[in-house]
């Protein structure tokens, strides 16, 4: 049978941290055996909002590929490639972009979080208000039936079906593929203070972090604000750093909660046995990612190699599609 075709991607904005590894690229590892995959290096799309100051941007494309790889993504099962080397997400954008009415993306509820949240940068612009239609094309140029995503990005996908379905009646055709998303079983992975991690809250475990620097880092994690003294009962299932051990020592999440909430563990001890284990969960992707980076042309190499996988399916699909409109 046919394996179906997933596109996802991942925008080169910093190093990555577990929330990347949690949210994304375990979930990339495991689909590749079932799936035809491409991931992809959205710069484009961290260009969208890092125009200011967009010179790293480099480093990051080259630094998050040897991440994805060192955490398990295969360069001989999947293509790897940066949306920039591969023209036809542009032309499909600048197509669909003539025809997705503003409203649906003023009305796009990520925009207008985004436009809140991100107060300090200047996303007030035509090409920011785009970013699900780039996004849309990025997905439907592959004719991607799946695409891997956290729940934050469900509106986009939306938008992606609607704007293929607006495209398919327009122009009498079925070129453009409804896609399906698949949700990470796990959605939602907390930072050391127990908010969203990410970088611009200063709560991240990088996966390129030294081993002192997570023990440091696990050790100022905040636990169970109601468990004062080591002979309080704790609330495993209110402490950020119980859902670690869900994530990372899942054998050991029943125990360690048991003696949490019989005051048996300290939450000391328990944050340093999970920083313990993360140390050792990273240990084999570091050194995996530290021989990686001595070879940066057999990066390139992989890249080049995914690049052209992509060119040659999405040129492709482009004709399709300009066919269609009689183009
Ligand atoms: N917007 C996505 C994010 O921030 C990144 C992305 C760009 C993407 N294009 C995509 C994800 C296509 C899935 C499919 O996470």
């Amino acid at each position: 049978m046919k394996k179906k075709r997933i596109l996802s991607g991942m925008r080169p904005t910093g190093k990555l941290h577990l929330g990347h590894l949690v949210g994304a690229l375990g979930n990339w590892a495991v689909l590749q055996d079932d799936y035809e995959c491409f991931f992809m290096v959205a710069d484009w799309h961290a260009l969208m909002s890092e125009y200011v100051n967009p010179s790293k941007m480099k480093e990051y494309v080259i630094d998050n590929v040897v991440d994805w790889i060192s955490c398990g993504v295969s360069v001989d099962k999947s293509a790897i490639f940066v949306q920039s080397d591969v023209g036809a997400h542009l032309d499909l954008f600048a197509i669909l972009s003539c025809l997705v009415p503003l409203g649906w993306l003023q009305r796009c509820p990520t925009y207008k979080e985004q436009l809140r949240e991100l107060k300090q940068k200047e996303i007030t612009t035509y090409g920011f208000l785009g970013y699900p239609v780039l996004q849309a094309a990025d997905i439907l140029i592959y004719q991607a039936e799946c695409v891997p995503i956290g729940e934050d990005q469900l509106p986009h996908l939306e938008l992606t079906r609607e704007i293929a379905r607006r495209f398919n009646s327009l122009y009498k055709t079925k070129v453009l593929r409804d896609p399906q998303p698949l949700l990470t079983s796990f959605p939602r992975f907390l930072g050391l203070d127990g908010r969203k991690m990410s970088k611009s809250y200063d709560n991240c475990i990088y996966l390129s972090d030294s081993k002192d620097l997570v023990k440091k880092k696990t050790m100022s994690m905040i636990t169970d604000p109601k468990r004062i003294k080591l002979t309080d009962n704790g609330h495993p299932d209110k402490c950020n750093v119980c859902s670690y051990y869900k994530v990372f020592a899942p054998e050991l999440k029943e125990e360690v909660a048991k003696k949490c909430s019989h005051a048996e563990i300290g939450c000391t001890d328990c944050k340093r046995k999970i920083g313990d284990i993360l140390i050792e969960r990273l240990s084999p992707i570091q050194e995996k990612r530290n021989k990686l980076l001595s070879d940066k042309q057999q990066i390139l190499d992989i890249i080049n190699k995914g690049n052209k996988k992509a060119n040659q399916l999405t040129s492709a699909i482009l004709a399709d599609v300009k066919k269609a409109m009689g183009l």
